[in-house]
């Protein structure tokens, strides 16, 4: 059995250390690595992409003895924070080294650092024998990948190495956070929660950018928030009441303006929207089943022969934000709340 799993990550880290980009599994979803600390090895992945300039990639250790290598001056809560949520679904940004990783922290003082727990990324990266830098795999803007099915076809040509690890256990990137003045600010929403990091850090601030729209020409501290993200070539409406029936009521009112609308709704309320085509993305009392079908049920939005999406929204607590997150860009922030 060890020889199957161990060949591919051994050649896949040998094209690493070779200058060269793989797909890799994680456990929040694909990545697309290269050497963080070869500049070359490093643009191939934002030209295979297609991804902004001036968007950082994070940068993915095996152990901790490695992050002395990209990162300084770590606080106590940053410690703190890496004992309890490492390794797993969460990536810190932190003071960088000088003169490393240029290309992939676009040439910031900040780096983004995670661990992840997948045993097949960790045995890659320990056998690369360096920090590795990776997206999320998926050409900039799409959904990022849950399944190599979903991706194969985008990035096969564009990529120097494969290595499949099945579906991605949680399904939604990684919780992307900074430390200010011991105050946690989360800048993108993951399956570790507000409340998860409250129990180790009590002061945690959502910032404004996780569920509001941009201003023209505003600054933001995680660059990823200003790009445009999951979105499907098909026109899609979040709508959300914590009133079940009033979100209902209104979806089945916005259906009957289009023509051949597509609805996404959780498996408790499908069966309010017969006679109209409905994906299902699983129960809003799971919400780990939701996060692990998201991308993918994004994806397929685009498959139907459908004039516009309407989809169902939940409480944005907990892992709600994260998914929330996900789907108002999706929906390219066309959110409608109805208030009880
Ligand atoms: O779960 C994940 O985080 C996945 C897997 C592959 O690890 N990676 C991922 O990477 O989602 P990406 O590049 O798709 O998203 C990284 C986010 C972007 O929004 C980026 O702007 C932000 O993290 N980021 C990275 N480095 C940063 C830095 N130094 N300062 C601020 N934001 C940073
Ligand atoms: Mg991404």
């Amino acid at each position: 059995m060890k020889t199957n799993l161990t060949n591919p990550i051994k050649k896949a880290a040998k094209v690493i250390q070779d200058g060269g980009i793989v797909l890799f599994p994680t456990e929040t979803v694909y990545g697309i690595g290269a050497n963080a600390l070869n500049d070359e090895a490093v643009r191939k992945i934002f030209i295979a992409k297609g991804r902004e300039q001036d968007n950082p990639l994070i940068l993915h250790i095996s152990e901790i003895e490695m992050l002395s290598q990209i990162a300084k001056n770590i606080s106590k809560t940053e410690k703190m924070l890496m004992e309890s949520f490492w390794p797993g679904p969460f990536t810190i940004i932190l003071q960088k080294k000088e003169g490393i990783a240029e290309v992939a922290t676009c040439g910031g003082d900040t780096v983004g650092v995670r661990m992840p727990s997948n045993p097949i990324a960790q045995e890659f990266i320990k056998e690369a024998k360096v920090p590795i830098a990776a997206p999320s795999a998926n050409i900039s803007g799409k959904p990022s990948g849950t399944k190599l099915s979903d991706i194969i076809e985008e990035l096969q040509d564009k990529v120097d190495a494969i290595i499949d690890g099945g579906e991605s256990e949680i399904g939604l990137e990684s919780t992307v956070v900074r430390v200010v003045n011991d105050t946690v600010q989360i800048l993108r929403p993951g399956k570790i929660t507000k409340e998860d990091i409250q129990k180790v850090v009590p002061n945690v601030i959502v910032d404004e950018h996780v569920m509001g729209e941009m201003k023209p020409n505003e600054k933001v501290v995680s660059p990823g928030m200003k790009y445009r993200h999951y979105a499907p070539k098909t026109k899609c409406k979040l709508i959300y009441s914590d009133d079940a029936s009033k979100m209902i009521h209104k979806i089945l009112e916005e259906a009957q303006k289009l023509n051949h609308p597509l609805i996404l709704a959780f498996e408790e309320d499908v069966k309010e929207y017969s006679g109209y085509p409905c994906l299902n993305l699983g129960s809003k009392y799971h919400l780990e089943e939701v996060s692990h079908n998201l991308f993918s049920a994004l994806r397929q939005i685009d498959t139907f022969c459908t004039d516009g999406a309407i989809i169902e929204g939940v409480s944005q607590n907990g892992m709600g934000l994260a998914i929330m997150n996900r789907l108002i860009r999706a929906c390219e922030h066309d959110y409608e709340e109805i208030k009880i």
